[in-house]
């Protein structure tokens, strides 16, 4: 059969997915508004074939095994039952995420092999087909489908969970810079730490009400290419998000002092002119959202609190490409 490669970019999310109202099928609990970034991406080449009694995945050229191999099958399974057949599947995935910076590389991860593999089992998707398939490998890959800004409608049931771009040419000035924060917490992952503090924070609801008040005035900013907006929702967002995890039983936290150090600096450079802010995932990196323009400033700015402070800088990027063969 034939081999098919796909590329697919990571996103953040400036308002965050954070809970599962359906956890089989990943239904998230509100919907969930990103950007996607062109510097860090997955390509990920499949070819079904006939000899194979497994399947066979490898990651950046090693055998995948364990909990990681159990995803991938598992998402196997489904392009398998959509595509009627039960032949199992060679995956060959590179990430061009730098492991350290912490940007989910599952959401590149299962945007480019939902891409790739649905093609390789003869199937001929559409792109919303396809975020609602990305979507049962990782929730935050059915925004990788596409590129600029994305919004994932929460939705009630398979086919109303999907994602959909809201701007997908971002022409004006906004990147984002990940400031790589050495001193790693203990690590909880994303899927346990959402459930976690769904399931005993009292204060979940307030951030699925805030949330949902959120996105109609997000989806005006970025309308409006409205900076200060988009960022101020982002920050605030992201805080509150980080606050469910706080006051969790037993609470947890993702953000370590250096964290905080970096969220801090963030609202100095505001009260200087700066248009910077703040927003943070499942891990202690902060992502600052920012003007091209003041890059070299805010580096020198971290530098002063932070003096041996890794960045990596991107900006808005594409959605999801699909070849036959296996180069991109
Ligand atoms: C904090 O998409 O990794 O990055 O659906 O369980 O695989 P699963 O979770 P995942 O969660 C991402 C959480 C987040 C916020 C976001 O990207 O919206």
């Amino acid at each position: 059969m034939q081999a098919y490669t796909a590329r697919a970019h990571t996103n953040i999310a400036l308002l965050k997915y954070w809970g599962k109202a359906n956890e089989q099928l990943i239904i998230p609990t509100t919907s969930s508004i990103s950007l996607t970034l062109d510097e860090f991406y997955t390509d990920t080449t499949v070819v079904f074939d006939q000899h194979l009694n497994e399947d066979a995945v490898f990651l950046n050229d090693a055998p995948l095994t364990g909990k990681g191999y159990k995803k991938i099958t598992d998402f196997l399974d489904i392009v398998r039952q959509l595509a009627g057949i039960s032949t199992k599947a060679h995956v060959q995935s590179t990430n061009h995420v730098p492991t350290a910076a912490g940007l989910a590389s599952s959401a590149s991860a299962f945007s480019a092999l939902a891409g790739a593999a649905s093609k390789a089992a003869g199937l001929d998707l559409s792109l919303a087909d396809l975020s609602r398939l990305a979507r049962r490998g990782s929730g935050s890959a059915s925004r990788s489908i596409y590129g600029g800004f994305v919004e994932w409608e929460r939705g009630t049931d398979d086919t109303t969970s999907v994602a959909h771009p809201l701007q997908e040419v971002v022409d004006w000035d906004i990147q984002l810079l990940t400031v790589i924060i050495n001193d790693q917490p203990k690590k909880v992952d994303s899927r346990g730490g959402m459930q976690h503090a769904l399931q005993t924070s009292p204060f979940y609801q307030n951030w699925v009400d805030a949330t949902n008040a959120a996105t109609v005035d997000m989806k005006t900013a970025i309308e409006n290419h409205d900076f200060q907006k988009i960022g101020s929702l982002a920050e605030q967002n992201a805080l509150q998000m980080h606050a469910t995890n706080m006051t969790a039983t037993p609470p947890f936290t993702y953000l370590t002092d250096n964290s905080w150090a970096v969220i801090q600096l963030a609202a100095q450079l505001r009260s200087k002119g700066i248009e910077v802010y703040a927003t943070m995932d499942a891990g202690p990196n902060v992502k600052l959202i920012s003007h091209i323009s003041d890059y070299h400033e805010i580096v020198l700015a971290l530098q002063s609190v932070l003096p041996d402070v890794e960045t990596v800088a991107a900006t808005p990027g594409p959605g999801l490409v699909v070849v036959a063969g296996d180069e991109i």
